[in-house]
């Protein structure tokens, strides 16, 4: 087998979207396209019929040129470049987001034809990926961006946030929820009356541990729906924008143990293996606390190792893991990583990264899965 190569399942692509489709029954499914953005899965989700949600005005003109539907894109970056603006709605892609009021003054030539949702600021509890701090409107800075919106006769469309990617605990939805009664509740005062909740991205994929499904979730998130409609705070249209949960278990990345080398850390004997994909080729979110189930197609006595990639840099660290005595040559099978690591990989060191082959359906392993 040539090794790095991120092997990516069609058929869990589309179950893992009809999953979220059958738990979200009225929702829009925006698919997160920065989460992995291969031709085939767009292919794929098309057919489905999914919307799609993107970062950049790239991102909206590829999809685009592909014949996309303008109505079917929301653009949530809540930080634009001007020209980003400009084109988008130009290209008829009206649904956006904003968190700043810096942000909001660029929708201003526009104002007829975009649609602003607000992102506001929430806890990430229980998420592995945090993004709460970069981004959402503190609830101090909402009467300034409402009272502006007021007094430039800008309507207010919707209301979103983030709960953080890999979010596993499913009560941090309902929290944020309570939130957006808050911050509608304020709107009203100012006669803004958003009719779009987009609950964002941030569902869970099995990474070795117990996760809430995204049933679990989306009953949260009905709950907390029907008590905001039982204060009277009633919305139209919902979104939600899965990445990882759409693309991330449908991906197994082939790596293989490239050298093994014994290292004093700290006073500590740890014994390093050098994979040929690391931090810089892929594997980015394990700088942050992202670890992915492992199989090893090697055998021994297992040993708790530590994970590195092949560049000179020695910040290309991953985390440890139990694997069985590595040697030169293993296979390292990394599951759950269809999502962020193609899209993350860079040929930093002129390391090429992983190439990609899709197939129709993966044989799950999950039953070998070492935890970490
Ligand atoms: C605005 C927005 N929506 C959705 C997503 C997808 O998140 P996830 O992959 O955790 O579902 C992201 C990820 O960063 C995002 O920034």
């Amino acid at each position: 087998m040539n090794t790095p190569v991120l092997i990516m399942d069609r058929s869990k692509i589309i179950s893992n979207y009809r999953e979220m489709k059958s738990a979200f029954t009225d929702f829009h499914i925006a698919y997160a396209m920065k989460s992995n953005s291969h031709n085939d899965i767009l292919n794929l989700l098309l057919r489905e019929d999914s919307d799609i949600e993107t970062a950049s005005i790239s991102e909206i003109q590829l999809l685009i040129e592909r014949g996309v539907s303008p109505e079917k894109i929301i653009f949530s970056n809540p930080v634009k470049p001007e020209s980003a603006i400009r084109s988008a709605v130009e290209s008829g892609v009206f649904t956006m987001t904003f968190d700043s009021l810096s942000e909001l003054k660029k929708f201003i030539p526009y104002k007829e034809f975009i649609k602003p949702i607000l992102r506001i600021d929430v806890a990430n509890e229980g998420s592995l990926w945090v993004l709460s701090g970069k981004f959402g409107c503190p609830k101090r800075v909402w009467p300034q961006i409402f009272q502006y919106m007021k007094d430039n006769e800008i309507t207010l469309s919707g209301i979103t946030f983030h709960v953080g990617s890999q979010c596993e605990m499913a009560s941090t939805w309902g929290k944020a929820i309570a939130e957006v009664g808050e911050a509608a509740l304020m709107a009203e005062t100012y006669n803004l009356k958003p009719e779009i909740l987009n609950i964002g991205g941030g569902f869970p994929i099995n990474l070795g541990r117990d996760v809430p499904t995204v049933k679990d979730i989306a009953n949260v998130v009905y709950k907390a729906i029907n008590d905001l409609e039982k204060k009277g705070i009633v919305f139209e249209k919902f979104y939600a924008e899965p990445g990882r949960f759409i693309s991330g278990s449908a991906g197994t990345l082939c790596t293989r143990v490239i050298g093994v080398g014994d290292r004093d850390i700290k006073g500590q004997s740890e014994k390093w293996v050098f994979l040929d994909t690391g931090v810089f080729s892929g594997l980015m979110e394990t700088i942050d606390g992202i670890t992915y189930p492992l199989y090893s197609n090697g055998s021994g006595e297992i040993e708790r190792v530590m994970l590195c990639g092949p560049s000179c840099d020695g910040a290309d660290k991953m985390f440890k893991a139990f694997l069985p005595s590595p040697k030169v040559g293993d296979i390292i099978y990394m599951y759950g990583t269809g999502a962020y690591t193609m899209s993350y990989s860079s040929n930093f060191n002129g390391i090429e990264p992983p190439s990609v082959s899709f197939v129709d359906k993966i044989e799950n392993k999950v039953e070998n899965f070492k935890l970490n």
